[in-house]
């Protein structure tokens, strides 16, 4: 059956329709004329997958990974990094439309880095074959190199590729790679060549060298980083995410500061310098270690930590005139959300990995609050999803 791709949904993939039903057609573009083969079909939709691209679109490019569209992690292989970036900045805009009352101009320009190895983490599985696991599955795909992991971490994945009897490996690098941390469960043959080049190795949860954690740089701050610990995954461009928060502080001279889901310190950290008290809440334990171990590091001492679910101490804070949060996936809870408009900051600043959930959020604050920008940040090229910083002002 030959289509013609209509626009691609927040999942990159081409929408077409067939007998009045949605049809999900993977790794097109908008115009293309694709021959198509139905994979599934259900009462509301269909999904399709392209024999042969009759007439192709000009941000067409060649797919340079071999596991493109395979291993689950990048579905946006086949177009343009330009493209990339404009179709990340259309999907907030087009969610923003959808789900809010806020107006889509709103939403700035999309900031972004290098397309290709910027990540300073991934995590492999094991079953005879070390991998990715295929989405949705736990099929694994075996992976001798992969084009957004760090060139380092690269190195490591040619080391370890054709280990049989590791179950998982978790491989970390500071941003500027020169530090390494490794964790496996199960059982490896290159002990001696991962002790060799790896500052923090642990097996089977006991580790085999004398530190525990690496330290990180961002911008001028230094955080120590446990291979437990949360740490953003993009090497290159978090800097100029936590500048976005820098800039709109700087001058505002900040007395009380909240940083919520504040992972290790990082972001409070950061800001310390502009503000005059900040208090970061996670409920991850080992978060919470590194966080008061990097404010030694950067002998910051304006900045406390707390160690409980943010909705479990939102209503003991006062006085309060910024916060920023930056919650899991699925953003902020009823109690949290309620609780940051009866304190009553002058702004917030909502940085967010999931804009579903940003769009939720924000347009419960907006009947309080008015979003001045919505800033989106490619965190993550060639997979579908993507970051952004909103900022609110008390109206
Ligand atoms: C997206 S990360 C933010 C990390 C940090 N702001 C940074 O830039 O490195 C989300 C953090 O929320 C924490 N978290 C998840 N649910 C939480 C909750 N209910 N209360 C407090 N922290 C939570 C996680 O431990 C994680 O560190």
């Amino acid at each position: 059956m030959e289509v013609r791709i209509e626009r691609l949904d927040h999942y990159g993939r081409g929408i077409t329709h067939i007998n009045n039903k949605i049809c999900f057609v993977e790794n097109t573009l908008e115009n293309e004329i694709c021959k198509i083969k139905i994979l599934n079909e259900k009462n509301k939709f269909i999904e399709a997958k392209t024999e042969t691209i009759k007439e192709k679109s000009s941000d067409r490019i060649e797919e340079e990974c071999p596991y493109s569209n395979i291993c689950g992690g990048c579905f946006l292989n086949h177009m343009t990094y330009k493209k990339e970036n404009e179709f990340k900045e259309n999907k907030i805009k087009n969610i923003i439309e959808k789900y809010t009352s806020i107006s889509p101009s709103k939403v700035t320009k999309i900031k972004y880095k290098e397309r290709d190895y910027y990540r300073n983490k991934i995590t492999l599985h094991g079953n005879s074959v070390l991998g990715y696991k295929k989405e949705k599955t736990n099929e694994i795909v075996k992976i001798d190199k992969c084009l957004i992991a760090n060139k380092t971490i690269n190195k490591i994945i040619d080391l370890i590729k054709d280990e049989k009897e590791i179950e998982e490996i978790v491989i970390k690098t500071s941003n500027d790679e020169n530090n390494i941390m490794i964790s496996i469960t199960g059982k490896t043959n290159k002990l001696n060549e991962l002790l060799e080049i790896a500052n923090v190795l642990r097996i089977n949860n006991e580790y085999k060298t004398k530190e525990k954690t690496i330290i990180n740089q961002i911008g001028n701050k230094k955080y120590y980083e446990g291979l437990d610990s949360f740490f953003q995954i993009n090497k290159d461009l978090t800097k100029e995410l936590y500048d976005e928060i820098v800039n709109y502080i700087k001058d505002k001279k900040y007395k009380n500061v909240l940083d919520l889901y504040c992972g290790t310190g990082t972001i409070g950290i950061y800001l310390s310098d502009y503000v005059e008290k900040i208090i970061g809440v996670d409920n991850n334990k080992s978060n919470i270690e590194d966080a008061n171990n990097n404010k030694k590091l950067n002998n910051c001492n304006n900045i406390e930590f707390i160690c409980n679910k943010v909705e479990n101490v939102i209503n003991i804070f006062k006085d309060i005139e910024l916060i920023v949060v930056d919650p899991p996936r699925k953003g902020l809870d009823d109690k949290t959300r309620n609780y940051l408009k009866t304190i009553n900051p002058k702004s917030i600043i909502y940085v967010s990995c999931d804009p579903i959930t940003l769009a939720r959020d924000l347009n419960i604050l907006n009947e309080t609050y008015e979003v001045k920008t919505i800033t989106p940040f490619n965190m993550f090229p060639r997979s579908y999803h993507c970051e952004s910083v909103a900022v609110l002002e008390r109206k």
